[in-house]
């Protein structure tokens, strides 16, 4: 070794000692900052009376306590923000900057507050519903649209939003299917995850990081015959496969709070439930945040059943650990009393007070309690061009062609004459949805205004709103007849209105509300080129629209920049490409209607009259889950293994080649599910195991990936215990769950796994 050589390895050799001294030295200064930090709330509760620390657990809504400024020490609102831990609704950069003062000044302590809301797709810039962009099955994009609302919400003094909502729901009744990710918990897992990571971003002390809320904890969603707050009666294994699944990715994915549901599971109201709050939730997944309640849940104990009096809901939401108490005053008027009494111990409360004062200091609110109440931020951050392209980005990605036969779409934009029908056409409220935060009608485009904008100077565009989801009038629909005579095309904007899902918005037909039918049927009958473009919070049954209308575009609620996306989509400037979340029916006489269902001992069949079938519709979707066109076609070879058989521990790689056999660059999703076709219990039919997305100019070709492990051929035995069972699978992959195209191969031995494996999709694993 010559004398340059051994200078150099010397000097690497320092530098290497150099990092790792300086690592030591910072890992030091983490462990002694957490041991101050920790030590700082251990001296406050120390100080904390009864009083304070209920005062800590309590939430208060500005919806129903006046705010304002403070005029004297009785004044009402003193009363109301000093006796919370936390306000619900009030955002505002200086309206937060106020309240913090009150808080802070107002306390003996000065503990600060936290400001919470629902965030749900946007703050200012609304970004589709969630529904919606689980449509685009692009978990990137909406850890992307979380950061930005994140963005937006915490330049408005935001410190908490209640979301992401991540029920899984197979009942399109319910109103708040619209909230969610959709029917499978694979997708709902992988979108929990993202959206967490979105909310959060860089973490804390970042102050565009938000503290995100899992919600409704759980099989919320489940809720019997649809209808809201009703009681989910399932199978553990059930709520094991299915419900607590995307929660577990939430987790994983460091979410900071969750929310119980309104429902019971087995007898037991979430919020009075320890087996799954104390004992799932946190000692099995190890959860160490903030359980926040729904709003009044502790109170609705009481009609519930399982209490009497606020007291006693108040023991028993504490003792399972629910630490904050949305706005039912129950906690703060109980809680004293009942540790004073020994009815609670001080472990209990001091507990939920600890996971409350942490979510504060981690957020920096003890050594600043106004950071995230900056005018001059808020100024910058609301509604800013990137954030409205964003919002169109969502939005495009977001839109499903459920049907477009003879190429109908997309339209040209030199058209002589275009009618735009529907009053949702113009309905700037409905565009951004429920739970839209502070989204304003006034700057979202609608429908109409978009294809204003998109067309050229020569179309004639002429609106005729004629019927509307919310009236059974259908005096307007006659001047359609005249209004289309010399029209080329007719683009009726169908479906609800938005205060139609959402929030205690169960539905018991899921056909098109109000006179629209009726419309549908004039629409038909003017024999002109028909174009749909469905607006709706859960799936609708369409069949005659199904059946009579050539093209159908589903749009949601797709937020502030609704009508520029429908638009970029009708005239071909974007090319559609999301897939269902969600099965369609025919009938609402279907649900639960879902794509991972069981084959029962009478699959349905044409020869066997005595099938699983219905006698006066098909049993199948109207559109399965998964499905979704494109203004191009994709063509698919067959699966390739890397193995035919395989031992329970060992990878499997799937490989299949896509093609863009049309004329139109494109945007696929290659879905993947997968069935055990025998083994101890029964199997799904179909399982959602994977998906990639991939884009393609015309006659391109790619091959997409897929590993596979034993996560995926994993299964809870009949005693929930998590096996590997050898035996045959079949892997289906396409552009569809409907897929024909497939692949058999064997787990040829069988094995009992440890530990419930990462609910997180393995693509997205940190
Ligand atoms: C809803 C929650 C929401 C809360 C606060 C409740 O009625 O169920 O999802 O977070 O209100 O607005």
């Amino acid at each position: 070794m010559d004398w340059t050589h051994l200078a150099s390895a010397i000097l690497l050799g320092m530098l290497i000692v150099a990092t790792w001294l300086a690592s030591i030295a910072q890992a030091n200064e983490r462990t002694q900052k957490s041991q101050e930090d920790a030590a700082f709330i251990e001296r406050l509760i120390g100080q904390m009376t009864l009083e304070e620390k209920a005062d800590q657990l309590t939430q208060l809504s500005v919806l129903t306590i006046p705010t304002g400024p403070i005029e004297d020490a009785n004044d009402p609102k003193k009363i109301g923000t000093s006796k919370a831990g936390s306000l619900l609704g009030a955002y505002g950069a200086e309206n937060t900057r106020r309240l913090q003062h009150e808080a802070v000044q107002g306390s003996r302590l000065h503990i600060p507050q936290l400001f919470s809301f629902d965030v749900i797709h946007g703050f200012r810039t609304i970004f589709p519903v969630p529904l919606a962009e689980a449509s685009a099955w692009d978990p990137y994009l909406s850890q992307r649209t979380a950061r930005a609302a994140a963005v937006e919400a915490t330049a408005s003094g935001l410190h908490w939003t209640f979301a992401p909502m991540v029920d899984i729901a197979r009942d399109s009744r319910w109103g708040r299917v619209i909230e969610g990710a959709g029917e499978d918990p694979f997708l709902g897992a992988a979108l929990a995850a993202s959206r967490v990571r979105g909310f959060r971003g860089e973490g804390p002390p970042d102050t565009s990081s938000i503290l995100s809320t899992a919600k409704h904890f759980v099989a919320y969603g489940a809720a019997e015959g649809g209808l809201d707050y009703n009681i989910s009666d399932l199978s553990e294994r059930t709520l094991e496969e299915v419900y607590l699944t995307p929660f577990r990715a939430a987790v994983e994915a460091g979410v900071d709070t969750i929310m119980p549901g309104f429902n019971e599971v087995d007898s037991m109201p979430m919020h009075a439930n320890r087996k799954l709050l104390k004992q799932k939730l946190r000692d099995e997944w190890d959860f160490q945040g903030v359980v926040v309640s729904d709003w009044a849940g502790i109170r609705e104990l009481i009609p519930h059943g399982v209490a009497s009096v606020p007291r006693e809901a108040a023991r028993l939401a504490l003792n399972a650990t629910v630490d904050i108490d949305m706005v039912s005053g129950d906690y703060n008027a109980e809680l004293p009393a009942l540790v004073r009494s020994g009815q609670l111990s001080q472990d209990a409360i001091d507990g939920a007070v600890r996971r409350v004062l942490q979510a504060k200091q981690r957020l920096g609110l003890f050594d600043d309690p106004y950071r995230y109440s900056d005018p001059t931020r808020e100024k910058t951050q609301l509604l800013q061009p990137p954030t409205r392209a964003l919002a169109r980005e969502a939005a495009q990605k977001s839109i499903v062609l459920l049907k477009n036969d003879d190429a109908l779409l997309p339209l040209s934009k030199n058209l002589r004459k275009l009618v735009v029908v529907g009053a949702l056409a113009n309905d700037g409220v409905s565009s951004l949805g429920s739970w839209s935060a502070d989204g304003r009608a006034s700057e979202s485009i609608t429908v109409l205004e978009g294809i204003k904008r998109a067309v050229s100077p020569m179309t004639e565009v002429v609106y005729v709103p004629a019927a509307s989801p919310g009236s059974t009038d259908i005096s307007g629909i006659e001047e359609v007849q005249r209004a289309v005579v010399d029209a080329d095309v007719i683009v009726a904007a169908l479906g609800e209105t938005a205060d139609m899902s959402g929030e205690a918005r169960s539905r018991t037909s899921l056909g098109l509300p109000g006179a629209q039918d009726a419309l549908v049927a004039q629409l038909i009958k003017t024999g002109k080129p028909v174009v749909v473009v469905l607006m709706n919070g859960r799936p609708l049954a369409i069949p005659t629209v199904d059946e009579h209308v050539p093209a159908i575009l589903e749009a949601w609620f797709l937020g502030t920049e609704m009508g520029h996306a429908v638009a970029d989509v009708l005239f071909g400037d974007v090319n559609p490409s999301g897939k269902l979340p969600i099965t369609f029916p025919r009938t609402v006489g279907q649900v639960p209607i879902y794509l991972a269902r069981k084959n029962t001992g009478r699959p349905p069949s044409g020869t066997n009259a005595y099938a699983s079938s219905y006698i006066d519709s098909k049993w199948t979707a109207l559109y399965p889950f998964g499905h979704g066109l494109s203004y191009t076609t994709f063509t698919y070879g067959t699966p390739r293994l890397s193995k035919q058989r395989l031992a329970f521990d060992e990878t499997l790689t799937v490989q299949v080649d896509v093609q863009n056999s049309g004329q139109r660059a494109g945007e696929e999703t290659v879905q993947l599910y997968l069935r055990q076709d025998v083994a101890s219990i029964t199997r799904p039919v179909r399982m959602l195991r994977g998906f990639s997305k991939v884009r393609l100019a015309p006659g391109e070709s790619t091959t997409v990936s897929f590993l596979l492990d034993q996560d995926d051929w994993a299964l809870l035995n009949h005693d929930l215990l998590r096996f590997v069972e050898s035996g045959i699978f079949t892997v289906f992959i396409g552009g569809t769950s409907a897929t024909d195209n497939q692949a058999k191969f064997e787990v040829i031995t069988s094995a009992q796994l440890t530990g419930p494996g990462s609910a997180i999709p393995r693509t997205l694993r940190d």
